[in-house]
């Protein structure tokens, strides 16, 4: 018996980095995996990785951003696997700019990805959880679901260029806060992960990235000051940045019963104390 036989999880952003980590990682556990992603190809890698697992996995292909995301990512979960258990608020891109050059197209492209996405993919996901909830209660029976949303240490401590981009990750903890509080009487679990530099293309020095997100049309360089990601690894105590299965694993041990009384909480997972 695995730890998340029999669960779904929806985790957005899985065609790469550590999106694809953390539905590789609850998969091996057993859970089934919803994946989502902006670019089509890399979520059916996801998929297919998972089924060579000997895993279950369905695909909702599309920005999280989109107004009718969210009812669409949760009715692909309840028509290929009719539940929801753990949902991994994780897919988002930066667009940095100091804040006197940073533009209103590039402030609502992050807060939309990084909080509204995840506010109406929540919201949407209501009705699933609350009837299974209400039905388990009924029967005497206390099963944990588990929200994880993906914050960062700039949310925590703040980024120069990130107005945008830190803003945007506090108020995930901030939100995760209130529906912990919410939906502690349906028994799920809200916590949040913020990340420290961990090694994806998101991390990789823009000098050497050459990949782009499209959003809504638009292209906008994936990466980071060249500088910056040379110094982040080099002040860390732990000498080196995260890998993706790092971070995987920080995001599965929150969607795990050992975590069943822990809710509402940001953890950094960053190598340092915050
Ligand atoms: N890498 C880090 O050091 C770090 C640190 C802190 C927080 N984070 C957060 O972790 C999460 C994952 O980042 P990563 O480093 O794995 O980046 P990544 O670029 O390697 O992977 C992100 C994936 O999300 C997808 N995606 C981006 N925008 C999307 C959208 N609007 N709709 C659907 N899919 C979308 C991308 O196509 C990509 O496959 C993000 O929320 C990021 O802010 C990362």
């Amino acid at each position: 018996m695995k730890n998340l036989d029999g669960k779904v999880a929806l985790v957005t952003g899985s065609g790469r980095g550590i999106g694809q980590s953390i539905a590789l990682k609850l998969a091996s556990h057993g859970a089934r995996i919803v994946i989502n992603d902006l670019d089509l190809e890399p979520a059916q890698e996801t998929a297919e990785l998972i089924r060579k697992m000997g895993g279950e996995a369905a695909v909702c292909h599309g920005n999280v951003s989109a107004p009718d995301f969210a009812e669409r990512y949760v009715k692909t979960a309840m028509d290929h696997f009719k539940g929801i258990d753990i949902i991994v608020n994780n897919a988002g891109f930066t667009w940095d700019n100091v804040i006197q050059k940073m533009t209103d197209e590039q402030w609502y492209a992050i807060m939309d990805c990084h909080m509204t996405a995840p506010f109406r993919i929540l919201r949407a996901a209501y009705p699933a959880i609350s009837a299974a909830a209400k039905a388990e209660a009924a029967e005497g029976r206390e099963v944990f679901r588990k929200i994880v949303n993906i914050s960062s240490v700039s949310g925590l401590n703040g980024n120069a260029g990130q107005v945008n981009y830190s803003g945007a990750k506090a108020g995930v903890a901030g939100m995760t806060r209130a529906l912990a509080r919410e939906w502690g009487r349906f028994k799920v679990n809200v916590n949040a992960v913020a990340f420290g530099f961990i090694e994806t293309r998101m991390t990789v020095a823009t000098a050497d990235a050459g990949a782009t997100v499209n959003i809504d049309g638009r292209d906008i360089r994936v990466g980071i000051n060249p500088e910056a990601a040379k110094t982040f690894a080099q002040r860390n105590p732990l000498g080196r940045p995260g890998t993706t299965e790092e971070a995987a694993g920080a995001v599965y041990l929150l969607c795990t019963p050992e975590s069943n009384y822990i809710s509402g909480q940001t953890i950094a997972v960053a190598g340092s104390p915050q």
